[in-house]
């Protein structure tokens, strides 16, 4: 049935107009059951499913678990606190923001992404409005999410200051991304971080093996392993030496050991993110 599925809606099923439309017919019920759980505020289920899958979406339960467990992580290993000017990348509809919401202060956070409709439900939210928290459309192309955007994601320049963030952070971002685009944004980060400024990112490593009972990365090319032949974005993978060395060129280190997610479903590798992605952490120098 699944395979029937796919070869009738092949690539991402939130671009397709009659799974988009069956999403959408959903949101009146999603909202009703987020208002009895207290989650009212947050975007619609047919605007989530675009950023953050179908898996669990329903009710906005997961939606808020794990981007509370994601701010979390920053405080812990990124030094994140109500001080910290923050710069994430690829931001979505604002899983995480609206963790950071309760921790950082007004006009601390920028999120950016190249997805309108995610970044349109974020500055029709509240909170993000009362937090003075800013929202940046970037037209940068990427194949799954802006097929016809203008500016390319290697050579792409951000628009903020060298050493503007005390911390910097992407989750699932470079799981949609080839690896020279990937190298150009480790170089900007650099760029953007203060010293001693943070970066976090949510991966998936393939020092464990690049074939598990969850997802495999059978296609390698460059520095990126990937799924999906016809959609590599769909889901990229990477070695932790990749990063260690790309960011060694630009000043930034690995600062604590990976935390491992449960993306591989195997019981050998014991997740430690509390998150399906793997986890890691750069410090500038
Ligand atoms: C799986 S979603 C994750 C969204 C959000 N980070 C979260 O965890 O809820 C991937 C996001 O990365 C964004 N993205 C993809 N390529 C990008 C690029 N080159 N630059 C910035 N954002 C990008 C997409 O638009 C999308 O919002």
């Amino acid at each position: 049935m699944k395979a029937v599925i796919k070869k009738i809606f092949p690539g991402v099923s939130w671009q397709n107009p009659v799974i988009n439309t069956i999403f959408k017919m959903m949101d009146p019920a999603d909202y009703i059951v987020r208002l009895s759980r207290g989650l009212s505020n947050l975007p619609a289920y047919s605007v989530r499913v675009r950023s953050n899958g179908v898996n669990k979406q329903f009710g906005g339960q997961n939606f808020h678990r794990f981007g509370q467990q994601l701010a979390k992580h920053l405080e812990t290993n990124a030094n994140l606190n109500s001080q910290s000017k923050v710069l994430e990348i690829g931001c979505g509809c604002g899983r995480v923001a609206f963790a950071l919401a309760d921790i950082v202060d007004d006009e601390m956070y920028i999120g950016m992404d190249i997805h309108k409709v995610s970044l349109d439900a974020c500055e029709a939210t509240p909170v993000f409005k009362r937090k003075k928290f800013r929202f940046d459309y970037l037209d940068v192309q990427n194949d799954e999410y802006n097929p016809d955007g203008t500016s390319r994601a290697d050579v792409y320049k951000f628009p903020y200051d060298d050493n503007e963030f005390d911390a910097i952070f992407l989750v699932s971002v470079f799981t949609h991304m080839l690896s020279d685009d990937v190298s150009n944004y480790l170089a900007e980060i650099s760029r953007m971080l203060k010293p001693g400024g943070v970066c976090m990112i949510t991966t998936f490593l393939m020092d464990k093996g690049q074939e598990w009972p969850g997802i495999s990365f059978p296609h390698h090319e460059k520095h990126h392993y990937y799924y999906n032949h016809s959609l590599p974005e769909k889901a990229v993978g990477y070695y932790l030496e990749f990063y260690e060395s790309t960011f060694a060129k630009h000043g930034a280190k690995l600062s604590r050991e990976p935390l491992w997610g449960d993306w591989r479903q195997d019981p050998r590798v014991t997740s430690t993110s509390n998150f399906g992605q793997d986890i890691v952490f750069f410090k500038k120098e």
